[in-house]
């Protein structure tokens, strides 16, 4: 199995285990950092709504817990007709960890159906060089 099939299925294992029941909208996700160790994460919904944390801040908590800060690869995981692109909020946490070379693949459960780059979605991030002096 390649790297990105590995990536893929801990996407989707992690999927599975997504916490949903008020969207029933699962999502997971794997993200491959420079010592290329995956790190995986779900989505995780709470009755007070806007306390969720989707699938991509879940993979991010795993790998800056297990002291990690770069991420070259992420796979999402979705069901439903649309693909999942990482939403803005996730794009923004993507960009803390990454450059705009960081590929981000999007799967439905079956298989990756498309391959992009940060810096494709995100063109124009704020981020911390926005902070230097
Ligand atoms: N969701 C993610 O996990 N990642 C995204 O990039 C988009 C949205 C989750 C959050 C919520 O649990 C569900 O999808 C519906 O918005």
């Amino acid at each position: 199995m390649n790297v990105t099939d590995n990536m893929f299925a801990q996407a989707v294992k992690a999927m599975n285990n997504a916490y949903a029941p008020y969207s029933h909208y699962t999502v997971g996700a794997c993200v491959r950092t420079q010592q290329d160790t995956l790190y995986a994460g779900c989505n995780v919904e709470n009755a007070s709504y806007g306390l969720t944390c989707c699938a991509e801040m879940s993979a991010i908590c795993q790998m800056i817990s297990a002291g990690e800060k770069i991420i070259l690869e992420v796979v999402i995981v979705a069901q439903g007709k649309q693909l999942c692109f990482p939403c803005g909020a996730c794009l923004q946490r993507l960009e803390e960890f990454g450059d705009k070379n960081m590929l981000i693949h999007i799967a439905d459960p079956k298989e990756i159906r498309q391959t992009v780059t940060l810096g494709e979605l995100f063109p124009k991030p704020f981020s911390s060089r926005n902070l230097e002096t």
